[in-house]
């Protein structure tokens, strides 16, 4: 982290997880353990939970996000929900290109570009996601292939827009499965893509961008990843649903 520069932002990604009366028990719990957190908090939740969970969060320092958006306002998209939607709701956070939806729904860098452009045009900041696959880090092209990812998903994102860009690096290998990526891997891929910024906005721009690790970033492993130079937060999905694991996160930005 680099306080000085940016803000950390600890982010949690509930996933599939939780009915709206689990959720709203789950955020009232979250709650007073991180009320006093010296870094943004955000807790992604199914879209179903937003509006209960909006409401319990309303009196705390959470920010709640959804977990995908579509790219157009309105229209014949079954199934999808879009920016303005989440916006009417007071909806401004919004996770997009996890390799969840890569993986098992189709997003490409293309709709990935698309859904991170029309999130921020509505005035949402984008958690935009990168990250390889082990077999593409056995082929060493892990760098070139996270700076594609960010190259093609900024492609329409204004240089006024980029502090509504929060990039997560998330190693495909590394997420669910246990497998941490070590604090000297992620600080590399967090420079590699601050570089990217550096090269499409110049310099100042990229010092000033937020970027997350995610991959089983638990409360034992997050404060030897946050104490590294691009390391500027978290992603984090298994240990958001354990109030105090996310909070021990949450503690260990804070410093
Ligand atoms: P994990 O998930 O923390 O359970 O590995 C991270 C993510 O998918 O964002």
């Amino acid at each position: 982290m680099n306080k000085a520069l940016r803000p950390a932002v600890i982010a949690g990604n509930w996933k599939m997880n939780k009915t709206p009366g689990e959720a709203v028990q789950l955020i009232n719990e979250i709650k007073p353990l991180v009320a006093d957190a010296a870094c943004t908090v955000i807790a992604c939740v199914p879209f179903v939970d937003l509006q209960v969970v909006l409401g319990a969060a309303a009196d705390s320092n959470i920010r709640i996000g959804a977990q995908n958006c579509h790219f157009e306002d309105h229209g014949a998209f079954t199934g999808e929900i879009s920016p303005a939607m989440l916006t009417a709701m007071g909806v401004n956070v919004v996770i997009v290109g996890h390799s969840e939806r890569r993986t098992y729904f189709g997003d490409t860098d293309e709709t990935v570009a698309k859904r991170l452009t029309a999130a921020v045009n509505a005035g949402m900041t984008g958690i935009l996601c990168v990250g390889e696959y082990l077999e593409q880090r056995q082929q060493g092209i892990t760098d070139e292939l996270v700076a594609m990812q960010v190259k093609i998903a900024l492609k329409e994102i204004k240089p006024e827009q980029l502090g509504q860009v929060i990039i997560a690096y998330e190693p495909v290998w590394a997420i669910g499965t246990g497998l941490t990526a070590t604090a000297e891997q992620a600080n590399q891929v967090c420079g590699v893509i601050r570089a990217t910024v550096a090269g499409l906005y110049g310099q100042a721009a990229a010092d000033h961008m937020t970027i997350q690790y995610g991959g089983s970033m638990n409360a034992g492993n997050a404060a030897e990843l946050l104490a590294m130079e691009h390391v500027d937060g978290g992603l984090i999905g298994g240990a958001s649903l354990k109030p105090n694991d996310f909070a021990a996160i949450v503690a260990a930005a804070s410093k």
